[in-house]
């Protein structure tokens, strides 16, 4: 009921979608929460809503794993405990959104350029659950522009590296990375084999992460549509 007034207070219909995902996730993981629980937490504007949903069972667990300094700020601002991965035993459970999924649950994420520690997370976790709305779900991966993210002073060889890779690589200029990075956003890059483009990718010297989420692809996906969820 709640959940129903938020929803139709949200304008937007794809964030009304959003909200729903969110709201999913939460649902799917909150009786397997334990005092001692560790939630690993996305970046994006999907995740944020699933923050906010969050901050409701906040009892029910002992902390989060922020995946970028803005998630870290709303989390703590719901007076949630963020905690360093290094000091996490384990991750029970990681909740994010991507920019494009397939039915494989291969993902791209990074449009918010938090795919490196995103990647983290995500692979700490027992298991992710990858939140989205409908028009994320693709066929094939590659329409939304690949993120790439690089040491600054490889920005150069990593682009031309990318194009040999049959990619068209734009710097995303004025954008610095949580992690003092840049990032290339590589477009009309179609990726017919996600597992093998992701490793050619890394191994670009001067490649931090790619935003292919296909080796540690999502282990469930949560798409909210306009006829319901639908979980695959
Ligand atoms: C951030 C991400 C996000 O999950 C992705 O960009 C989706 O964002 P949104 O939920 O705002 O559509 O990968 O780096």
């Amino acid at each position: 009921m709640i959940v129903n007034r938020i929803s139709s207070l949200i304008a937007n219909p794809q964030d009304t979608l959003k909200h729903q995902a969110a709201v999913a996730a939460l649902e799917c993981i909150t009786p397997k929460l334990t005092t001692k629980s560790i939630v690993g937490v996305g970046t994006g504007s999907t995740t944020n809503f699933f923050i906010d949903e969050l901050a409701n069972v906040r009892h029910l667990f002992d902390a989060a794993v922020s995946s970028s300094e803005a998630s870290a700020e709303r989390l703590k601002n719901h007076g949630i405990t963020v905690i360093n991965l290094n000091a996490a035993p384990a991750v029970d459970v990681y909740v994010d959104g991507a920019d494009e999924v397939n039915r494989q649950r291969q993902l791209i994420k990074g449009g918010g350029a938090a795919l490196t520690r995103e990647k983290i997370v995500a692979s700490a976790a027992d298991e992710f659950i990858c939140i989205v709305d409908e028009s994320k779900v693709v066929d094939t991966l590659g329409r939304y522009p690949l993120p790439v993210e690089v040491i600054p002073m490889a920005r150069s060889l990593v682009a031309r590296g990318l194009v040999q890779l049959g990619g068209t690589p734009i710097w995303r200029e004025g954008v610095v990375t949580d992690n003092g990075n840049w990032i290339l956003d590589v477009h009309e890059f179609m990726v017919a084999d996600p597992l093998a483009m992701e490793s050619s990718i890394n191994n670009l010297a001067g490649v931090v992460c790619n935003g292919l989420f296909a080796h540690d692809a999502a282990d469930v996906v949560l798409v909210a549509a306009r006829g319901g969820i639908e979980t695959f």
